[in-house]
């Protein structure tokens, strides 16, 4: 029986071996491991890539959002509004600094939805941090509409959203800037964990640099606390090499949701993502392919049977659904409805066409029962 698993880590390795061997060697021979040239050179190309004005690599995504959050000025008491629909480090990084976070709901493409965002408006909300789930932007248009009405800070949780645009304009230049996750299993992702801060501010920049390296200047000075959270050299190097096919993996993920929306874009038990080029103001880098299926415990176990792995996205839970940490677990009726249904086929440049069609052949067949 064909099997396609849900993510191929060891192709990450495989897929360019000879190259990563050279960069290892390169770096290893050098003993270039802690805050070094590549590091710089990624950074650099990073911000270009990105299109802002600066890069700055982390220990990994979450430290980016609690150090992005603190250079911010986010604290004590403040309320920062999030998408429920997100995983559970863009809440943890906004409870360390000692902030309250205020799950969203979000709508059909699930990204946050600016309407329950006003809604949830008081006078201590400080800031929307919304996520570019999934490898798409959120309507920015709306959300900065309400930040500057309420004067709020927006600052984007793009760990799934490295590439992704709305109205030609790239995650990150917004407002304060973005975060990214280089988790193996991200778009762009290292062989370990890895993080970065992309941003246009230069107060926003210059703190998180310090942020990252105890505090200490170009001039080996400490001048404020800090931490360590800096992203490893070779690991820079790695991505930097990745970056510079990054454009044809982004491609090859849009031609694989292309491929999805052929063949299942006529079933009415499914909700499929917005197709790529089906509206000019989205660019969308499929980090993910996050569907909405009827009987989706039937249809997931199904896929199984028949060597498909498949994944309900935060272990199935929307952060707002997990009292344990506080929150209420209702009043966010999108997200909870979406939640019996949602449901991730593999999406990843390991795939060839013919996985691809083998899982839509296996959909169409199960809905035909
Ligand atoms: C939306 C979102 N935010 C934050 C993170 C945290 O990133 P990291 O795992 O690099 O800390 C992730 C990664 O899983 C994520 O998907």
């Amino acid at each position: 029986m064909k099997t396609v698993p849900f993510f191929n880590y060891p192709h990450l390795f495989k897929s360019r071996e000879e190259d990563f061997v050279r960069i290892f060697k390169d770096i290893g021979s050098r003993g270039a491991y802690i805050l070094q040239k590549d590091l710089v050179e990624f950074e650099n190309n990073l911000s270009k890539f990105a299109g802002t004005k600066y890069a700055v690599g982390l220990a990994n995504g979450t430290d980016a959002i609690w150090i992005a959050l603190m250079a911010a000025g986010i604290g004590k008491g403040d309320e920062v509004i999030f998408s429920s629909h997100t995983y559970i480090a863009t809440a943890a990084a906004i409870h360390f600094v000692g902030a309250i976070p205020i799950p969203a709901d979000c709508k059909e493409d699930h990204m946050i939805d600016p309407e329950s965002v006003e809604k949830l408006i008081t006078n201590k909300t400080k800031a929307i941090l919304p996520t570019q789930v999934n490898g798409r932007c959120c309507d920015m248009d709306e959300i900065m509409r309400i930040s500057k009405k309420y004067n709020l800070i927006v600052l984007e949780d793009a760990a799934q959203g490295l590439g992704a645009q709305y109205k030609g304009r790239g995650v990150g230049t917004f407002d304060k800037g973005a975060t990214i996750s280089f988790y193996p299993a991200k778009n762009l992702g290292s062989f370990g964990d890895g993080g970065a801060f992309i941003t246009n501010d230069k107060d926003m920049y210059d703190k998180v640099m310090l942020y990252r390296d105890h505090g200490r200047n170009d001039d080996g000075i400490f001048v404020m606390w800090g931490f360590n959270s800096r992203l490893d050299n070779l690991q820079a190097a790695i991505l930097d090499f990745k970056l510079t096919y990054y454009d044809e993996e982004i491609t090859r993920r849009r031609n694989i949701a292309l491929i999805y929306q052929g063949r299942l874009g006529h079933l009415s038990q499914l909700l499929l993502p917005p197709s790529p080029n089906s509206n000019p103001d989205y660019f969308d880098v499929f980090q993910n392919y996050e569907i909405e299926a009827e009987r989706r415990d039937e249809l997931k176990q199904y896929l199984k049977e028949f060597g498909v792995g498949t994944l309900v996205q935060w272990s199935g839970q929307p952060v707002h659904s997990i009292t344990s940490l506080g929150f209420s677990g209702k009043g966010l009726p999108y997200t909870e409805a979406m939640f019996t249904k949602c449901l991730m086929l593999p999406m990843n440049t390991a795939l060839v066409d013919d996985d691809v069609e083998y899982i839509c052949d296996l959909i169409i067949k199960f809905y035909s029962i």
